[in-house]
């Protein structure tokens, strides 16, 4: 079986760090993989693994990998990826480490924040995120920016899957249970757009994220149209400075 460890790279300050975890409560994470798996987000993982175009052996971060849904889609892909899962919740770091020894990939996990990316100044290619940035508080979303610039190469590669784009309408008022389970796909929907936390990314925030950290290029490369919400598949590029 595939040994998998689990590092904790958190200062003492952060061990009462405060951070949302995946399902939004920590009693729900038992039901995080069944409930994602039922919503299709599979699917958002695989399209995002394509947009980024991880090549064998290159070096990959995922920051808020939570179970390890994002990193296994990579290694699907890229069986030689190297890849690191980074996040805050011990709980979801063990039952990543739990499904890579079943799996048998190799997969490094570290327990840390966004805004300290486990890697040397510019040694990763890829910097990988699913359905976590609007997880991360305003004032880390542009450190985690920042740091992802630094441990990426020059030319490497940032790719974002997340709620995003442009707001959608108003939230729809409630007309009791018949309405509510007719209309659920879209009631999800709005309640997702219009919470405060997937706010954060509302109107290209994503893009304007990674281009004030100083990425080039950053621009939303695609969408889809999930039964949670839009989400919107952003990517930037490390600037690759010339010699004078
Ligand atoms: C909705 S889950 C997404 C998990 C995984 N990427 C996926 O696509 O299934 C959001 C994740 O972000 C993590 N998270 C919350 N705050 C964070 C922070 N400050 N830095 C890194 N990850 C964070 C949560 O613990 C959770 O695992």
């Amino acid at each position: 079986m595939t040994d998998i460890r689990i590092l904790d790279q958190r200062t003492p300050e952060e061990r009462d760090r405060a951070f949302l975890p995946g399902a939004g409560k920590t009693w729900l994470l038992p039901c995080y993989d069944v409930m994602t798996r039922v919503a299709g987000v599979r699917a958002l993982h695989e399209r995002a693994v394509k947009l980024a175009g991880i090549e064998p052996g290159q070096a990959v971060a995922d920051v808020g990998c939570g179970t390890g849904n994002l990193s296994f889609a990579v290694l699907a892909a890229t069986p030689t990826a190297r890849v690191t899962g980074l996040d805050p919740d011990g709980d979801a770091l063990r039952r990543a480490a739990r499904k890579a020894r079943r799996r048998g990939v190799a997969l490094t996990l570290v327990q840390g924040y966004a805004d300290r990316i486990p890697a040397e100044d510019a040694t990763l290619d890829h910097v990988v995120s699913s359905l976590a940035l609007h997880h991360i508080d305003d004032d880390s979303r542009g450190a985690f920016a920042l740091d992802a610039l630094r441990a990426l190469r020059p030319g490497g590669r940032v790719t974002i899957a997340d709620f995003g784009g442009q707001a959608e309408g108003h939230a729809p008022h409630s007309h009791g249970w018949a309405h509510a389970l007719r209309h659920l796909p879209s009631l999800l929907r709005s309640r997702v757009a219009h919470s405060p936390v997937v706010a954060r990314n509302h109107d290209d925030a994503i893009v304007t994220l990674l281009t004030e950290a100083g990425f080039a290029d950053a621009r939303e490369v695609a969408h889809a149209d999930h039964a949670f919400g839009r989400i919107s598949f952003v990517q930037a590029t490390r600037p690759v400075l010339r010699q004078e």
